[in-house]
């Protein structure tokens, strides 16, 4: 899948003065089910964070305090994300390279994924990412 589907969705935000709500639908606000969520939490600065790239996994990833940035790679382009708001994330296709860095501290990021945790699905070598999408 090409870089340009892997775009922000900015997700519904109820503003209230008791402070603000925001949901994401699995199918709906994004597109695909949710299998799974995790996150990522207390990351010492400087450090980078999920560098390698799935086959077939659908995730949405929102930065739920602080900041950090998201890179996405097809094997041909780039594009650095910057996510700071709660209330939007970025879809990331199946076959992207990818990794998140610059966190600020006490920043968290949450990811919603369509599957449940599976190894085989991971290409964890930069070469073999860019043979399979033919960049090598
Ligand atoms: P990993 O996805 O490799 O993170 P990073 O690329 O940032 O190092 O996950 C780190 C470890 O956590 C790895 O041993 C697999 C385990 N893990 C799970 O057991 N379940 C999960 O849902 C995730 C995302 C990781």
């Amino acid at each position: 899948m090409p870089l340009n589907d892997c775009r922000i969705i900015e997700l519904p935000k109820i503003a209230d003065a008791r402070g603000n709500l925001t949901f994401v639908e699995g199918g709906n606000h994004i597109p695909f089910d949710i299998k799974r969520v995790y996150y990522l939490y207390d990351v010492p600065g400087g450090a980078d964070r999920g560098e390698h790239g799935h086959k077939a996994l659908h995730q949405f990833v929102i930065c739920m305090s602080g900041s950090f940035d998201l890179v996405l790679d097809d094997g041909f382009n780039s594009r650095r994300f910057h996510l700071n708001r709660s209330y939007f994330g970025v879809y990331v296709c199946p076959m992207m390279w990818r990794y998140l860095d610059n966190f600020s501290s006490g920043s968290v990021c949450m990811v919603m994924a369509s599957a449940k945790y599976d190894e085989q699905d991971y290409i964890r070598e930069k070469s073999d990412f860019l043979k399979a999408v033919g960049a090598s």
